[in-house]
């Protein structure tokens, strides 16, 4: 094993935190919080994660608040919740893996049928492209008041995530959610101090990172991700994302995870693959739904070829302008890959689809020097995010139980 790909298994240090290896797990919504509650196939997920050796799990989106979900079965940070997130949390902790949190708030992107508004609120007024089969077409823009309101939000859930025990928290700035609404051209439209540039664009998200960081203290890991590019026109592209990774690396954020795409109007640059169109198709009850897809599908799912390390390029183009940690995501799937990304200066590796194939990755990867996951990229686990079970890899099926041996 060459000292490169050695460093991938050996400790590393995040700000105040040591993770036992540079594996970490990438956030997946897990669609196992019916009703907001953290539930026992939760627990059973995360678990198997930290068994299968990974340095860090991350808990798929946990709204800021309750209007900052996409829907009512998410997660989101309050007292109710203090009692099972804390017992989730010490289960992972006791097979000694470390447990991240990603913050998230849907901004003007959600169908939350317990939405305490009339409509979802983001940066300007606009289209809720999530909310049209439940009739909430449109979404409004935030007041004054109500971006202080959402700052405070982060503050406060930050505060609260910290005290269940969460080891690092993780800041969504990308995919087209809230905050990502308010830096992209796109979607805010606003001529106050919020719009226009994109230095005003990028006042709320680094409040929000101001916010947080006061709340956790200097000592406390927070990392940030962002889009590398939204895909659309009109939208963040690559080179906004390098001033964009200097303007949080000058925030003082302890990390930047380089994703792309937007889940509202260009997902599969994402996820790289097997395209979702027909998956979610196939998944969706909503008749009115349904036909959205079937309508919108051919234009919002374009075709991505699975490449590995498909963001390498654009990801090591702000590597060489930002001082914090890099963590890269986006198809890394061998240990070639893993080798080439701390060859090229990263210092964490997020996994998503190949840890839901085969959550023994990173013990497996340890063993067999020429490691290839078996995941195909098909995509078909992104279509079981309302699966009533849960997200979980359909070809290879069974992510609590099998301990594999041959990579294939
Ligand atoms: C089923 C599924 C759910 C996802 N949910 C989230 C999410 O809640 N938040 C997020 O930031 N990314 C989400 N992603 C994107 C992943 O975190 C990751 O960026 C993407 O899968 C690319 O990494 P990979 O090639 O290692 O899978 C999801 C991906 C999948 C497959």
């Amino acid at each position: 094993m060459s000292a490169y790909l050695e460093k991938c298994f050996q400790p590393a240090r995040l700000n105040g935190l040591t993770l036992k290896n540079r594996f970490i797990k990438a956030g997946t919504f897990e669609g196992m919080t019916a009703g907001g509650i953290p539930s026992p196939a939760l627990q059973q997920f995360h678990t198997r994660l930290a068994a299968g050796g990974v340095g860090m799990t991350t808990i798929g989106y946990c709204a800021v608040e309750a209007d900052g979900r996409l829907n009512e079965n998410m997660l989101y940070m309050h007292e109710g919740i203090r009692e099972p997130l804390t017992a989730l949390i010490d289960s992972i902790h006791a097979l000694d893996c470390k447990v991240s949190g990603q913050m998230g708030h849907g901004g003007g992107f959600s169908k939350n049928r317990e939405l305490q508004r009339k409509r979802p609120l983001g940066p300007s007024f606009g289209i809720n492209m999530l909310g049209v089969a439940q009739g909430m077409i449109f979404c409004d823009a935030m007041t004054d008041a109500d971006i202080r309101h959402m700052v405070q939000q982060y503050h406060d859930a930050a505060l609260f995530m910290k005290s269940v025990g969460f080891d690092a928290l993780e800041i969504h700035f990308g995919h087209g959610y809230g905050l990502c609404q308010f830096m992209s051209p796109k979607t805010n439209r606003r001529t106050d101090q919020y719009g226009g540039s994109l230095h005003n664009r990028m006042r709320v998200p680094l409040q929000v990172l101001e916010s947080v960081r006061k709340a956790v203290g200097d000592r406390f890991p927070i990392i940030g991700k962002i889009s590398l590019t939204e895909g659309v026109r009109g939208g963040l592209d690559y080179n906004d994302a390098v001033q964009i990774s200097e303007l949080l690396d000058k925030g003082g954020i302890d990390g930047i995870v380089t994703s792309g795409g937007t889940s509202t109007m260009n997902p599969m640059i994402m996820f790289r693959g097997g395209n979702i169109f027909r998956p979610l198709l196939r998944a969706e009850k909503n008749p009115l739904m349904k036909a959205m897809i079937l309508l919108a599908g051919p234009v919002m799912f374009k075709h991505y070829p699975y490449e590995e390390l498909y963001f390498l390029e654009q990801a090591l183009r702000i590597r060489e302008r930002v001082k914090c940690n890099m963590i890269y995501v986006g198809g890394a799937s061998t240990n070639a890959s893993f080798e080439r990304l701390m060859r090229n200066g990263f210092d964490f590796v997020q996994l998503g689809r190949t840890l839901l194939s085969d959550p023994d990755l990173p013990r497996q990867a340890l063993i067999h020097a020429d490691y290839q996951s078996r995941c195909l990229h098909c995509n078909e686990c992104v279509a079981t995010i309302e699966h009533p079970q849960g997200i979980h890899c359909t070809r290879f099926g069974d992510n609590k139980n099998i301990i594999h041996t041959q990579a294939v």
